[in-house]
């Protein structure tokens, strides 16, 4: 499958796949948005993919955003369903039942902070920027941001960034929980790769059991999500992967996982 704005490698188990619109800072406009969905379709039901990393082409930007020439044109009801393309995407991302790191190599404004945090993990570039800027266009975020920043960060933090719009830096994002670690800019890649490995290499179908358990208990009521956690509990129990987990411990060996 091949896309005009997006680039798509495949190392091993761990599939690289990054904007690729560096003349406007990589900003997401329909057909990214499009493209997007695609590829993230392809690699959900990819089972030789096991980890995915999200990252920008060139040194200087993440995402900056939505475009914002496609923005200047929309009326009300062409605005919802602008936004609305944009979540059902981001919400495959968090929904892909495999580990996606966002490597942040730079700016992550708007729909760029947003396309991060509805990734799985997040390694920044010691020199990202990370920021909310829509309500100096006039708006709000369209793509869940104003939903995942509040879970992420709490409602006082996600408040102050929302309704200032400022910036900030890879320091601050790590401080507040925005992102998981930072890396000197020259690293990311390898770091995030690294990552990627450790957890490709884990049995996936408990992998995909925590990603589900964490994401939908958490919106749930206590109660609820311990039920959740118990089916898949239950579902981990039956895998070929926990019976050779438990095994290689007590044969003490490093246990390889089948994804059975
Ligand atoms: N949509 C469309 N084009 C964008 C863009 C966006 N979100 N962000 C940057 N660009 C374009 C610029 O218009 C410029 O195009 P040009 O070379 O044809 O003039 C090019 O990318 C380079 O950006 P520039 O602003 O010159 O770089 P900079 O280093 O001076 O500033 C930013 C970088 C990220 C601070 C600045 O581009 C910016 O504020 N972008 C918008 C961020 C934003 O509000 N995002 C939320 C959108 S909802």
């Amino acid at each position: 499958m091949s896309f005009d704005n997006l680039l798509l490698e495949r190392d091993g188990a761990v599939a690289v796949l990054a904007i690729n619109r560096p003349k406007v800072l990589n900003a997401l406009n329909t057909q990214t948005i499009r493209e997007l969905r695609e590829a993230v379709l392809e690699l959900a039901h990819d089972a030789s993919v096991r980890a995915v990393i999200v990252t920008g082409v060139g040194e200087k930007s993440f995402v900056a955003g939505a475009d914002i020439n496609e923005l200047t044109a929309l009326r009300a009801i062409e605005g919802q369903e602008y936004a609305r393309r944009g979540q059902n995407v981001l919400d495959a991302i968090e929904g892909m039942g495999k580990p996606v790191i966002a490597a942040v190599n730079g700016y992550a404004l708007g729909g760029g902070c947003e396309l991060a945090m509805a990734c799985t993990l997040r390694v920044a570039a010691d020199s990202a920027t990370f920021g909310q800027p829509e309500i100096d266009l006039g708006l709000i975020p369209g793509y869940g941001g104003t939903q995942r920043l509040t879970r992420l960060v709490g409602k006082g933090v996600a408040l102050d960034l929302l309704l200032t719009g400022r910036r900030i830096t890879a320091a601050e994002a790590l401080r507040i929980g925005l992102v998981n670690r930072v890396v000197p800019s020259v690293d990311l890649m390898r770091e995030s790769k690294q990552w990627a490995e450790t957890l490709a290499a884990k049995a996936p179908i408990a992998v995909r059991c925590i990603l589900e358990s964490v994401h939908h208990g958490t919106l749930l009521p206590h109660a609820e999500g311990q039920r959740i956690e118990a089916a898949l509990f239950g579902l981990a129990t039956s895998t070929d992967d926990r019976r050779e987990g438990t095994t290689a411990f007590l044969e003490k060996r490093k246990a390889q996982f089948t994804g059975q």
